[in-house]
């Protein structure tokens, strides 16, 4: 049954026909959600939980699968608000097919894909294309919509037109948007749909033709740099814009200690706010990119030691709500040529979680906050992040956190290979992920 795909741990012919039947048991893990840690079986049925027992009580029904989680954490499936899955118009760096055989790898039940595809996800007929592929996906995919027509920051997209079709997300992310009244509309709109607008935070009048952190590097290297104010100013504008309109503002992928500051002290005032970080700002600096590889342009761009400690500590204090991948993909040609010239952006889906808890001493339950519930929450995405309790839907992963690996570019699922960890020993790995009941992942070994 398993494995025509390229990654071997897949079963290949996943369908709601064998979810309705199937029955699987997980047995010897650790269940770990956002109600404690526990050692439980957890028997699944069909598309949803039908039992959590402790101390691998629960018996194999006849025909269940059973999934081996010895030593392992079983948990909600991991949610990404922030993936690049670049279908339609970009079929060559990742489809929306390739793009979750990734996400499942790295134990995403549920993953939102941003809408700066070609065209761009500004019209229902767009949004209901990407749902149409989504439908046979190895996770959820969850459309976002732009904010603006283009994403040219001139006219309002059609918001409401597109919530309708069940967009909860809004983003022109790639860019900001400059104009802030345009920005304060599409608050108002959001706040009215009750749906989230995903900020991206660069003003571009800042950002000028920068292409890496503005600062020693950029001067080393000769150049142009992109400040950390061009990320603080429009964070502070949005909060701002957020407390007048009321919407519910997210800002995505924050890279400067201003921004956490900027972020602390909006929550201590009470506006509704909350902020993402990504795993390559929790790991990496401008210092990567002193070998001038491409495989570390990203925007916002890698930034201080300073601005990367910043950002764990306002991960570990609540500052910042939630781990987001930002997954990037583009073909070698978009990479292998100059900095000026390469296009911004890097991998994240199959790594995020094993970076985030290899570089980062964070309790477990504080690292699946970040990365399952919070989000699950914050994107309004139900049966997602569990809590791992019967009747709930059967989105699981599970966890070996003892595992050693060492990320290898040509193994990856995803359609690319752009990277910035290739080489790189990582601790913790996906044994298995379960989405709607149905093992999408599968470790080699409990395939023998
Ligand atoms: O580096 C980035 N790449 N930042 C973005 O905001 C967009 C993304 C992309 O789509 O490639
Ligand atoms: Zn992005």
């Amino acid at each position: 049954m398993p494995s025509a795909w390229p990654c071997s741990t897949y079963y290949s012919d996943r369908g709601p026909r064998l979810a309705r039947e199937r029955q699987l048991l997980i047995t010897g893990g650790t269940v770990v959600d956002q109600s404690g840690s526990r050692r439980a079986d957890v028997l699944v049925k069909g598309d949803a939980i039908a039992a959590v027992e402790g101390g691998r009580v629960l018996r194999a029904p006849a025909g269940a699968d059973v999934l081996d989680a010895s030593g392992c954490v079983v948990a909600p499936g991991l949610v990404d608000l922030h993936a690049h899955l670049r279908e339609p118009g970009a079929e060559e760096a990742e489809t929306i097919e390739t793009g979750s055989r990734a996400a499942a790898l790295g134990g995403y039940t549920a993953v939102v894909a941003m809408p700066n595809t070609s065209p761009p996800a500004d019209s229902a007929a767009v949004v209901r294309q990407v749902l149409q592929l989504a439908n046979g996906a190895c996770c959820e995919v969850l459309p976002a919509g732009t904010i603006t027509v283009g994403r040219e920051g001139r006219v309002l997209a059609p918001m409401a037109e597109l919530a309708a079709l069940g967009v909860k997300i809004f983003s022109d992310d790639g860019s900001g948007v400059q104009d802030a009244g345009l920005m304060r509309r599409a608050m108002e709109y959001a706040s009215a749909l009750g749906v989230v607008i995903a900020d991206h935070c660069e003003d571009a009048s800042l950002v000028g033709s920068g292409v890496v952190n503005e600062g020693a590097i950029s001067s080393a290297l000769g150049l142009p740099g992109r400040p950390a104010v061009s990320e603080e100013v429009m964070v502070l504008r949005d909060i701002a814009l957020a407390h007048v309109t009321g919407a519910r503002l997210h800002l995505l992928h924050l890279s400067a200690a201003t921004s956490v500051a900027a972020v602390r002290a909006a929550k201590a005032s009470g506006v509704a706010v909350s902020a993402e970080v990504t795993p390559h700002h929790l790991a990496l600096t401008e210092d990567n990119l002193a070998a001038y590889s491409t495989a570390f342009k990203v925007n916002p761009p890698l930034r201080t030691f300073t601005d990367m400690m910043a950002l764990r500590g306002g991960l570990g204090d609540g500052t910042l709500d939630v781990v987001a991948t930002d997954h990037a993909p583009h073909p070698e040609e978009a990479k292998d040529t100059s900095m000026c010239e390469a296009a911004p952006g890097m991998l994240g889906l199959e790594t995020a979680l094993a970076v985030v808890f290899s570089e980062l001493n964070f309790p477990l339950e504080r690292v699946l906050a970040a990365m399952s519930w919070v989000p699950a929450r914050i994107g309004g995405i139900a049966g997602q992040g569990g809590p791992v309790t019967p009747g709930s839907p059967a989105n699981l992963c599970v966890i070996d956190l003892a595992r050693r690996w060492v990320v290898q570019p040509g193994k990856l699922a995803s359609r690319s290979r752009n990277t910035p960890f290739a080489g790189r020993e990582l601790l913790g790995k996906v044994r298995h992920t379960v989405f709607a009941g149905e093992p999408v992942v599968v470790a080699e070994e409990a395939q023998r």
